[in-house]
C-alpha cells in the first residue's frame, strides 16, 4: 500500500481535484463547528496525503497536524505549505499508533482513508483516544454519479476483465464506511452525514483511460500485470471506436460528503 502511494504521490491531486471554492467550503465545514466549541483548536488529519484537505485549513491559520505513513505523499504536502505552514506539523506515523496524548486534540479528520487500512478498528480507537471530550471526528469522501462517461469507461474495463476471467472488486470504500459507522454507533456516538459541496468536473475519455492506465485508483492496484496490460489495450481500442473525439470532455457530477461524530462532554 505504502509503495502504491509513493508511486502516485505526484499525480494524486489530479484524480481527486477540488475546485478552489469547493476546497473552501470543505474547510469551512470542518473548522466552523470546532471553532464554535473550542478556542484555538488543534486539528489532526490521519492519512493527510498531499494535503488536499489540509492545505486550505492550514492557509487559514489553524493549528493542524497532517499525519501520514507515506513520506512521498508528505513531501508533496511539505512543498505546498512551505510558505504558510507556521502552525502546521507534518508527522510521518501510522494512524494505528498515534504519537499523541489521550484527550489532547479537538478534531480528527479522515478523508478517503478507512478502506486503505486493514486494521481500521485500531485506527478508529486511536482517533477516539486522542480526542478530548466534546471533540469532533470527521470522515469525508467524494461520490460521483454513476451515469458519467467516466463511469461507463470503468464499467467497460470491468466487463473486459471479467471476460478474461478476472473479477474487479469495487465498492470497498462504501462498504468500509458502513462498517465504521456501525462501530461508531457501538461506541455510542451519533454520526451524521451531509453533503457539503457539489461540483462538475469535465473529463475526456483519453483522461479516463490514462487514470486507469497509470493505476491511480486503488481499485486497480490488485489487478495482476499480465491481465492488466491486455485489458487496458482492449479498452483503448473500444474507446477509439466509441468516441470519435477522445479529447471531447464529458461532465462528472461530484459530491463531497462529510460524516461528523462528536464525543460526549463530561456531565456538569
Ligand atoms: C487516498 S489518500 C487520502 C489523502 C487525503 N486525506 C485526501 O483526501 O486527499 C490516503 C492516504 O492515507 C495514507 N495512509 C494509508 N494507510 C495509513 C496509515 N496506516 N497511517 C497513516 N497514513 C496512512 C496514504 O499514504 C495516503 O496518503
Amino acid at each position: 500500500m505504502t509503495s502504491h502511494f509513493s508511486r502516485v504521490a505526484f499525480t494524486y491531486d489530479r484524480t481527486r481535484y477540488h475546485p478552489p471554492e469547493v476546497s473552501g467550503r470543505i474547510a469551512t465545514a470542518l473548522t466552523a463547528p470546532v471553532e464554535k466549541q473550542f478556542r484555538d483548536p488543534v486539528f489532526l488529519e490521519i492519512g493527510a496525503g498531499t494535503g488536499r484537505i489540509a492545505v486550505p485549513i492550514i492557509a487559514r491559520g489553524y493549528r493542524y497536524i497532517a499525519l501520514d505513513n507515506n513520506p512521498a505523499m508528505l513531501e508533496v504536502l511539505r512543498q505546498k505549505v512551505a510558505g504558510v505552514a507556521r502552525k502546521a506539523r507534518l508527522v510521518e506515523a501510522d494512524a494505528c499508533e498515534l504519537p499523541f496524548e489521550r484527550g489532547s486534540l479537538h478534531a480528527v479528520i479522515a478523508v478517503h482513508f478507512w478502506h486503505l487500512v486493514d486494521n481500521w478498528h485500531q485506527a478508529l480507537r486511536e482517533s477516539l483516544r486522542v480526542l478530548r471530550p466534546g471533540g469532533f471526528l470527521f470522515e469525508g469522501w467524494e461520490q460521483s454519479d454513476e451515469e458519467s462517461e467516466d463511469w461507463r469507461i470503468q464499467q467497460k474495463w470491468k466487463e473486459i476483465l471479467s471476460r478474461q476471467g478476472y473479477t474487479l472488486v469495487r465498492g470497498r470504500h462504501q462498504a468500509r464506511l458502513a462498517e465504521v459507522e456501525k462501530a461508531l454507533i457501538r461506541y455510542r456516538l451519533e454520526p451524521k452525514t451531509r453533503m457539503v459541496a457539489d461540483w462538475i468536473e469535465l473529463r475526456s475519455p483519453r483522461v479516463s483511460l490514462e487514470m486507469l492506465t497509470e493505476r491511480i485508483y486503488s481499485f486497480t492496484w490488485e489487478v495482476p500485470e499480465e491481465v492488466f496490460r491486455p485489458s487496458i489495450a482492449e479498452l483503448a481500442q473500444w474507446i477509439a471506436q466509441t468516441y470519435p473525439d477522445p479529447d471531447m470532455e464529458y461532465p462528472i457530477h461530484w459530491k463531497f460528503m462529510l460524516r461528523s461524530s462528536r464525543l460526549p462532554q463530561p456531565l456538569g
